[in-house]
């Protein structure tokens, strides 16, 4: 039978990247000694009172249909939240309502990509980036991000890379896998990019309560003048470790939202009330468990760093934000792909190759900071000791 270009595109992405973590569960389920650092989940239950909100409104028979834009008291919330977070008013007609991140992504750019357009995006990105680019058709070009300047996607590289066929700039603050958050003036130099060329500018803002530096997290949302092209996406499954909910939304110029609703509502038509009602009570305030991660995965990082430069050659990239930590494995002659396949073969720790995240970071692993400290603190350790016998 034949299957779309889409499927064609998405079947050629192949699954290889997750070979790592997919044998480290394997191995575990077989009763194998192995400590699982590639995958980042929040490490805290969804607080109780969101789950209470979500039972309340199912008893009450918060069950129907919703609003297909999402329910107005959860756009009239959300609209508060970004208000507040963005000092300039962002009305309820600029939200719309997604299950997660993920779909309102796919909804944004299928809405402002199609096939043959050119979108700008950093390298590494996250890894499902990739797959929605190719559901769309529309060409990544990627920028790649340098540690030297903490992975941060610098405005210059992005306009260099500016073509006619250019629609969408975008964005990940802060960063996932790398932890980056953009400075004030990043913000600035790439929006005035985003302006000069007449083009959408897209954020992924999902970790925007994830932030565990000193490095204040700016939206472009805040520029006035940046108002009628940028659309931020976001959830509240990291900041309220709830990625079960799939209870996310978009936020951008009013017209826009009424633009992407008629394609929002051949995906979805609205989704659950009770879900909608949570999530009010979620975005009202700043989330009471957000803290307490960024405070445990800082400490984490703190450690991972402490263990692998006092024993190996083998250097972290202090992340600011995020679930994860990115450690630099050139020294031991191995590719990221190797050297994880390695590592949980001799070492029994899996951790994700760079490479599962784009071309440019073929020396790093990323190394999930979820996981308790006493077995964090063992899976250091055990990096270490196989570092040492690898010449890092
Ligand atoms: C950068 C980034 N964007 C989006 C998502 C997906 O978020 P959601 O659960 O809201 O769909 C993730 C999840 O790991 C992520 O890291």
């Amino acid at each position: 039978m034949k299957y779309t270009d889409a499927i064609e595109r998405l079947d050629a992405l192949g699954g290889d990247k997750w070979a790592v973590y997919k044998m480290a569960r394997q191995m575990m389920a077989d009763g194998k000694d192995v400590i699982e650092m590639a995958i980042g989940e929040p490490d805290v239950p969804t607080p109780d009172y969101l789950i209470d909100a979500a039972m309340a409104a199912l008893r009450a028979g918060r069950t129907g249909y919703a609003a297909s834009t999402g329910e107005s008291r959860l756009r009239c919330a959300l609209a508060e939240r970004y208000t507040r977070q963005a000092g300039r008013e962002i009305l309820p007609e600029q939200v719309l309502c997604f299950p997660g991140t993920q779909t309102a992504l796919y909804a944004v750019i299928s809405a402002v990509a199609a096939s043959g357009d050119e979108v700008i995006l950093g390298d590494p990105m996250y890894a499902t980036y990739a797959s929605v680019m190719a559901s769309t058709g529309a060409g990544m070009v990627h920028v790649p991000l340098q540690a030297a300047n903490g992975f941060r996607i610098q405005a210059a590289d992005i306009e260099e890379r500016i073509t006619a066929g250019t629609s969408l700039i975008f964005l990940n603050t802060p960063h996932n896998p790398t932890g980056a958050v953009l400075t004030e003036q990043d913000i600035a130099g790439i929006g005035a990019v985003a302006k000069k060329h007449d083009l959408w500018l897209l954020v992924d803002e999902v970790y925007d309560e994830m932030v565990f530096s000193n490095a204040p997290f700016f939206t472009p949302l805040s520029h006035p003048d940046l108002a009628d092209r940028v659309i931020v996406v976001s959830s509240i499954s990291k900041s309220h470790a709830a990625p079960g909910f799939r209870s996310g939304w978009c936020v951008g110029p009013a017209d826009f939202c009424s633009r992407l609703l008629p394609m929002s509502e051949a995906m979805l038509f609205g989704n659950q009330p009770f879900i909608a009602d949570a999530t009010i009570a979620a975005v009202g305030r700043p989330s009471p468990v957000a803290r307490g991660m960024c405070d445990r995965f800082l400490h984490r990082a703190q450690q991972l760093e402490k263990i692998l430069h006092s024993r190996t050659r083998l250097t972290v990239q202090k992340p600011e934000a995020g679930m994860f930590a990115l450690v630099n494995v050139s020294c031991t002659g191995m590719n990221s792909k190797d050297y994880a396949m390695d590592l949980l073969l001799n070492g029994g720790v899996g951790v994700m190759p760079g490479s599962a995240f784009g071309e440019s970071l073929h020396d790093w692993v990323r190394i999930a900071l979820t996981k308790p400290d006493d077995i964090f603190d063992e899976g250091c350790k055990r990096i270490a000791a196989h570092a040492e016998k690898n010449n890092g």
